[in-house]
């Protein structure tokens, strides 16, 4: 069982986000996935208690992070597991460790924006401590000159993946409907967290 631990040391990171659509894509390709939600404020586990019956499988467990004490086991027939975190994991430094130590890949979303590039600039020292495989991820991204210059910074930050993921309106409503956005028709995210899927499958070096 692989894992993907999605981390930002911002609120509204998007991390939520970016963990349910990046399982939904998964499991849309064929992977069998599981989420653990370490968030104490619970989105995730909120957003997949609601999935539609006939939504993609996706299994669920929620730890909260304090309470993790150990690396997740390996879950019978799950082939993924995507670990979503709270932001400010540096108040549980043992936990946030065995997840990072546990992680096959580290994926950090990063909005465009000075509060969240400062944000992601002091946590930068410490995910390379961990030493593990990490990629970034620009998130909620616009045609402005904010996004520009947020694509030229976070390559001193790390490697980048090779999709955005654009500001619109449909990731929350996605969230609303208890879907990910490549569960939904013509989304223009739904294709582009395909791709991200594609990326980090082919990064873990992943069947497909
Ligand atoms: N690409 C996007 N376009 C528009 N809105 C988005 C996008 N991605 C996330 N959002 C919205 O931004 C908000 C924060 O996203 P999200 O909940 O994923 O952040 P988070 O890092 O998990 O926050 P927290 O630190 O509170 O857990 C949510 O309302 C979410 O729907
Ligand atoms: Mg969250």
């Amino acid at each position: 069982m692989r894992k993907v631990l999605v981390t930002q040391g911002k609120g509204g990171g998007p991390k939520t986000a970016t963990a349910r659509n990046l399982a939904v894509a998964a499991a849309v390709a064929g992977q069998r996935v599981a989420t653990l939600d370490t968030d104490p404020q619970g989105s995730l586990t909120y957003w997949h208690s609601r999935r539609p019956q006939e939504a993609t499988p996706i299994e669920a467990d929620q730890v909260p992070l304090p309470r993790i004490v150990g690396a997740p086991m390996p879950i019978a027939g799950i082939d993924l597991l995507i670990i979503d975190t709270p932001t400010a994991v540096e108040f549980f430094p043992e936990a946030t460790a065995i997840l990072f130590d546990c992680a096959d890949l580290v994926l950090v979303p990063v909005r465009p924006g000075p509060e969240d590039l400062v944000s992601m600039e002091g946590m930068m020292p410490y995910i390379r401590s961990r030493r593990r495989p990490t990629r970034l991820l620009l998130s909620q991204t616009s045609r402005s000159r904010q996004t520009a210059d947020a694509r030229e910074r976070i390559k001193d930050f790390g490697a980048p993946a090779p999709v955005e993921i654009p500001h619109l309106a449909e990731v929350p409503a996605s969230f609303s409907r208890s879907l990910g956005t490549v569960e939904i028709s013509g989304t223009r995210t739904g294709p582009l967290f395909s791709d991200l899927w594609t990326y980090v499958a082919d990064t873990m070096g992943v069947t497909r």
